[in-house]
């Protein structure tokens, strides 16, 4: 029988917190945290904006807390005269093993595209790094029918370029446009059916069964487990609700391997 797939809670940070405002949170979190046996937790992502990324690693491995450490986003070449940004090897230097890539704010205001996220896609995977990979349509493709063929090309280009033993080494996370930061939420049937459908095109490229595929936007604790319990949602990547550890842990209880 197929193992389970352990779920996933992810807190995109985005742009906010000093390191003092982070390392306040994963000691608040960590408080919470600890009273729960590892076997009921999900796994446990928080994503800091590059400039708090060490100080959270040395932090969590000092706590011995069970969360791993990622970026929103790195470069594809390991160096060069890329003025600002930061390679695998550099977050590899500070132990930092999982990275989000295609992020729809980073397609929007950085102009990164299928083809640029299927090449860091491939970097991080090059490097033995776990990649959270987002895709999702706009409002306007919503609107137009355009959902599955949107979801289809994006997964297609990255799916199309890995090798098969790589496909459940990746995550993917489904994050529809008009869902983030609107406090309107995915209806958990139709987040799901998307996933569903995610989980089928990867599988036309090797096995799918275990891959993790993350629902976002606007996830809060009062949401998760009508997302979580569906068939093919393994977890969340979660925006706002994760920058105060009262909420992110609202959203870790309900997403519980335990109460799934
Ligand atoms: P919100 O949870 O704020 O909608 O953000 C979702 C998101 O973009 C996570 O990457």
């Amino acid at each position: 029988m197929a193992t389970p797939r352990r779920p996933i809670i992810a807190g995109n940070w985005k742009m906010f917190k000093t390191t003092q405002e982070a390392t306040a949170f994963v000691e608040a979190l960590w408080q919470k945290v600890q009273s729960r046996a590892t076997a009921e937790l999900p796994e446990i992502v928080v994503c800091p904006p590059f400039t708090a990324l060490s100080t959270v690693k040395q932090q969590v491995e000092k706590l011995g807390a069970p969360f791993i450490v990622a970026a929103q986003t790195m470069e594809s070449r390991d160096n060069g005269a890329y003025t600002g940004e930061i390679s695998p090897l550099m977050l590899a230097d500070l132990g930092i093993r999982w990275v989000v890539l295609g992020h729809s704010e980073r397609r929007q205001y950085f102009n990164e595209t299928d083809e640029t996220v299927t090449a860091k896609t491939l970097a991080a995977l090059k490097h033995g790094m776990t990649p959270i990979v987002c895709v999702g349509e706009e409002l306007q493709e919503r609107e137009n029918g355009l959902t599955d063929a949107v979801i289809e090309q994006q997964i297609r280009a990255v799916c199309s370029q890995l090798q098969t033993s790589d496909l459940p080494k990746i995550v993917i996370a489904y994050e529809p446009v008009w869902a983030i930061g609107t406090g309107k939420v995915c209806e958990a049937a139709e987040a799901n059916r998307v996933c569903a459908l995610i989980r089928h095109f990867v599988g036309e490229y090797g096995p799918a069964e275990q891959t993790r595929i993350l629902y976002g936007g606007s996830v809060k604790a009062d949401n998760t487990q009508a997302l979580m319990s569906q068939s093919d949602i393994d977890g969340g990547l979660v925006g706002g609700a994760s920058l105060e550890a009262e909420s992110f842990f609202g959203i870790i209880q309900h997403a519980s391997p335990v109460t799934a």
